[in-house]
């Protein structure tokens, strides 16, 4: 059997004090798309930078494609594209001798791939790295970590600051990159994004995993977020009883409830009420934490 592309067992790393990341266990398949979600602070890049053998664990292993992260972390990295949370560029170097010379550190880059890369992107390679804005030089660097087509793509946070067409351009890299049986680490803060690309994601909050997820339970599992108006006092023990609903909250003419399924049986049983506005919309990363793992009650304002 072929190891993982990752596999952490007990990572942990504290900053002092602070905890980076606590106990992770996670295994990604080769040729999977994974996501890593979180919220800010919840341990993301720490856990991309142990992989990466950039910092060192405070106990636990990582372990990339079968290697040791800390005792092969140089054999590690040259099998890793990676993009790193924020970015340090040569400033002065313009985009083509930037990507050259990382070519050169990296081992051998194709030049037709660069080019590929770059104008499916949009990326500008000619002008000076610091006049570039905060979304161009991310082109740059999302460049940078595929074109040495290495088997395992470890990308941390890679569409912040990209406008929506070329997260477009971004997305169908990682298709492709699955379609040729690649492996992709991609961190994000946003389900949307997670949902749309990846095949099964952690989620990880305060430096703790909080549960691995395939996007088919997800979607058995999805839920809306309901508030409903009425012209007359509603009856909460109607609601109550319907298939699907949680979180119900009835006070006089309003209600407030999540909805597993379909909308149908809380609009039949609204409609005698008169309904005067309702409003339903899928939960934000948050509240989806929360209902997927019920730490606290969901909230309906926002
Ligand atoms: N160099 C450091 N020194 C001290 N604490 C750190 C350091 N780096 C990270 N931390 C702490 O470790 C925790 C996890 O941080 P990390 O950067 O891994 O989170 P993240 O999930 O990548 O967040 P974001 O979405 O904001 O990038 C946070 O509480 C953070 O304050
Ligand atoms: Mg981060």
């Amino acid at each position: 059997m072929t190891a993982p592309a990752i596999e952490t067992r007990d990572l942990t790393r504290f900053y002092g004090k602070h905890r980076g990341v606590e106990a992770l266990d996670l295994t990604v398949h080769g040729g999977e798309v994974f996501g890593f979600l979180g919220p800010n602070g919840a341990g993301k890049s720490t856990t991309i930078r142990l992989l990466l053998d950039l910092i060192r664990p405070t106990r636990g292993t990582a372990r990339v494609l079968g290697l040791d992260c800390q005792g092969q972390g140089l054999e590690v990295r040259r099998l890793v594209g990676y993009l790193p949370g924020e970015y340090r560029f040569y400033e002065n170097l313009d985009g083509r001798r930037m990507l050259e010379y990382l070519g050169h550190v990296g081992g051998q880059v194709d030049p037709a791939v660069v080019a590929s890369l770059a104008e499916r992107l949009g990326a500008d390679l000619q002008r000076p790295i610091r006049t570039l804005s905060h979304g161009n030089k991310q082109k740059l660097a999302i460049v940078q970590a595929f074109m040495h087509e290495t088997p395992l793509l470890i990308l941390d946070e890679p569409t912040t600051g990209l406008d929506p067409l070329v997260q477009q351009a971004f997305f169908a890299l990682v298709e492709e990159a699955r379609a040729a049986g690649r492996t992709v680490l991609l961190s994000s803060h946003n389900l949307g994004e997670v949902e749309r690309v990846c095949d099964r994601f952690a989620s990880v909050r305060q430096g703790r995993l909080v549960g691995v997820e395939t996007m088919a339970d997800l979607r058995d599992r999805a839920v809306r977020l309901v508030s409903l108006t009425a012209g007359r006092p509603l009856d909460a023990g109607v609601f109550a009883a319907l298939p699907g609903i949680d979180d119900l909250v009835v006070d006089g003419l309003t209600l407030h409830c999540t909805v597993q399924g379909p909308l149908q049986p809380l609009l039949a049983a609204a409609a005698p009420y008169e309904v005067v506005d309702i409003l339903s919309r899928e939960p934000n990363l948050e509240e989806f934490f929360l209902a997927l793992y019920g730490q606290r009650e969901v909230r309906h304002e926002g």
